[in-house]
């Protein structure tokens, strides 16, 4: 098989397209998205060992509503973030870039006004220009501007996917800010058309809630497992089939009890080179 033909992509998340399976948590979380988008505010809690697919999971379903319920989707990889303030701001950053090339974009730079400046080389990318006071402003007010956000773009709601929050886990400030806003949306007379889908190992779902423990009460989980036999071997069959090369059953099996169903793709790029 051509290297550069094959379908399996170690070390990044799946191509939407080639994502397969996990039909039921892909539908658990569309419903929660579906019902964001009625009012009723949502926050969710993806868990599963490392590697075993939740940001491809997340990565696909946030593509899957922005195409069939009107949702506006964001992803922020917190890999490495350890503070509060920082990731806000790197959801607002998101929100703002992951809005190019989408039909909600220039709402988003209105929104964000004289805030949004053109970085790097030509200023072919944008970034937030956030200063104290504007941190300050979201940590306090996050409800009330992804209220203003959705309203002014006119999207039925907002999937914001916090990916990696190992981090943050640790940090007290994160869970109670956490808690609170949360409590803010439960009380507010406002209707906030938000989904939050927190992405961590289980370990780190414990952590948190270590910090704030009615987090519990809060967060329904989707814990991802590894797959059954019959789904790997289907994985395997498909994927194959997409670089457009056979396989023999008895490979296919080898390769079933070698997973264990869980992905190990460097190998199997190996394999398929
Ligand atoms: N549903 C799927 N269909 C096809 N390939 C998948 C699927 N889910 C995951 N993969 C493959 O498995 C690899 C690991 O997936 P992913 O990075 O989403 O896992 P993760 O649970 O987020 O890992 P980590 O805990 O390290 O963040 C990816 O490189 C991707 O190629
Ligand atoms: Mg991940």
């Amino acid at each position: 098989m051509d290297p550069e033909s094959s379908p399996f992509t170690p070390g990044q998340l799946v191509p939407v397209e080639l994502f397969m399976g996990r039909t039921a948590e892909t539908e658990r979380l569309r419903g929660m998205v579906a019902a964001s988008a009625r009012g009723r505010f949502r926050i969710g809690f993806v868990s599963g060992e490392r590697g075993i697919g939740k940001s491809s999971l997340t990565a696909f379903v946030r593509r899957l509503v922005e195409i069939d319920n009107d949702a506006i989707g964001c992803h922020v990889f917190l890999g490495g973030v350890q503070d509060l303030r920082e990731m806000l701001r790197q959801t607002f950053n998101s929100l703002l870039k992951q809005s190019v090339s989408r039909s909600w974009h220039q709402h988003t730079l209105d929104f964000f006004g004289d805030r949004v400046r053109k970085v790097g080389l030509f200023g072919v990318s944008l970034e937030l220009d956030l200063r104290r006071d504007d941190l300050e402003s979201m940590e306090r007010n996050f409800a009330s501007l992804i209220r203003q956000l959705t309203e002014r773009t006119g999207r039925e709601s907002i999937l914001l996917i916090l990916d990696d929050i190992n981090g943050l886990a640790g940090s007290e400030r994160f869970a109670n800010w956490l808690k609170s806003f949360v409590d803010e949306i439960a009380t507010s007379d406002e209707t906030t058309k938000l989904c939050v889908v927190v992405v961590g190992l289980e370990e780190r779902r414990r952590e948190l809630l270590a910090k704030q423990p009615s987090l519990a009460r809060v967060f329904e989980l989707i814990d991802i497992a590894p797959w059954s036999d019959g789904e790997v071997s289907d994985f395997y069959r498909q994927s194959f089939q997409a670089g457009n090369a056979t396989i023999s059953t008895d490979d296919v099996q080898r390769m079933v009890s070698f997973t264990g169903g869980h992905f190990c793709p460097t190998h199997l790029q190996v394999k398929a080179a």
